[in-house]
């Protein structure tokens, strides 16, 4: 893309499916500045050229994960992606693969955060009495927190969930963010869930099911490995089996 550009063009898939049975592409020309990102020309449509236009987004700097979509082909956050990154001429968008469609650009997440739900995130502790009135604090070293703390910076953008093939074909996959989660309290010291966890994903649906493809890993904008969460689980799992 030359540097003087002047103009962008967007390629934006349209369907309300409601009302309409087959999707469609709109093109827009939306007038180019420095640092214009893919989120800030899908918002100059909708104010400017076309305000029937569907989006999502809330923080706009990478936090909330809210304006994941296909941008190219490839799941990214829209607001943290650049249009001269992408080296194009024209920008097609699309809604995040594997969603359920709401409307345009717009996606559910609902069945992704049920999956989510069910991996028990949160810690799970047996002492109920001291939780209530703690006595101590609950010190860990650096090693301790080393094993989880890349899987807590996760903001739910649902990209690698669009990335994963299994998620694609096996609706009853849990996907890669939320074995992920799984695996960061499964991996905290303070947690004691551990037994209750493993059974939530040693099944054919649970983590069997990945074929360690590591597209999950490869596009998450805040650089989580869910493709090492699993593979820890994974021996986590025969471990604890061959000690039954
Ligand atoms: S692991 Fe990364 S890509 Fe997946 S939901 Fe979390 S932040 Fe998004
Ligand atoms: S608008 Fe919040 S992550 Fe993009």
């Amino acid at each position: 893309m030359q540097t003087q550009l002047k103009e962008v063009t967007l390629r934006v898939f349209r369907q309300d499916p409601k009302r309409e049975k087959k999707h469609r592409y709109q093109t827009y020309k939306v007038p180019y500045r420095r640092g214009l990102t893919v989120l800030d020309s899908l918002i100059y449509i909708k104010e400017n050229l076309d305000p029937t236009l569907s989006i999502r987004y809330s923080c706009r700097m990478a936090s909330c994960g809210s304006c994941g979509m296909m941008i190219n082909g490839l799941p990214r956050l829209a607001c943290f992606t650049q249009v001269t990154e992408l080296k194009t001429e024209t920008i097609t968008v699309e809604p995040l693969r594997s969603f359920p469609l709401i409307k345009d650009l717009v996606t559910s997440f609902d069945d992704f955060f049920k999956k989510h739900h069910l991996m028990l995130p949160y810690l799970i502790r047996r002492d109920a009495e001291e939780q209530e009135n703690p006595t101590h604090q609950y010190l860990q070293t650096d090693e301790e927190l080393e094993r989880y703390i890349q899987f807590t910076y996760c903001i739910r953008c649902g990209l690698c969930y669009a990335a994963c093939p299994v998620t694609a074909t096996d609706r009853n996959f849990p996907g890669p963010m939320a074995l992920a989660q799984l695996y960061r309290y499964y991996a905290d010291t303070r947690d004691e869930g551990g037994e209750e966890r493993l059974k939530v994903i040693d099944n054919t649906h649970g983590i069997w099911r990945c074929h360690f493809a590591d597209s999950c890993s490869q596009v998450c904008p805040k650089g989580v490995d869910p493709a090492l969460a699993i593979q820890l689980l994974r021996r986590a799992v025969m471990f604890n089996n061959r000690k039954r």
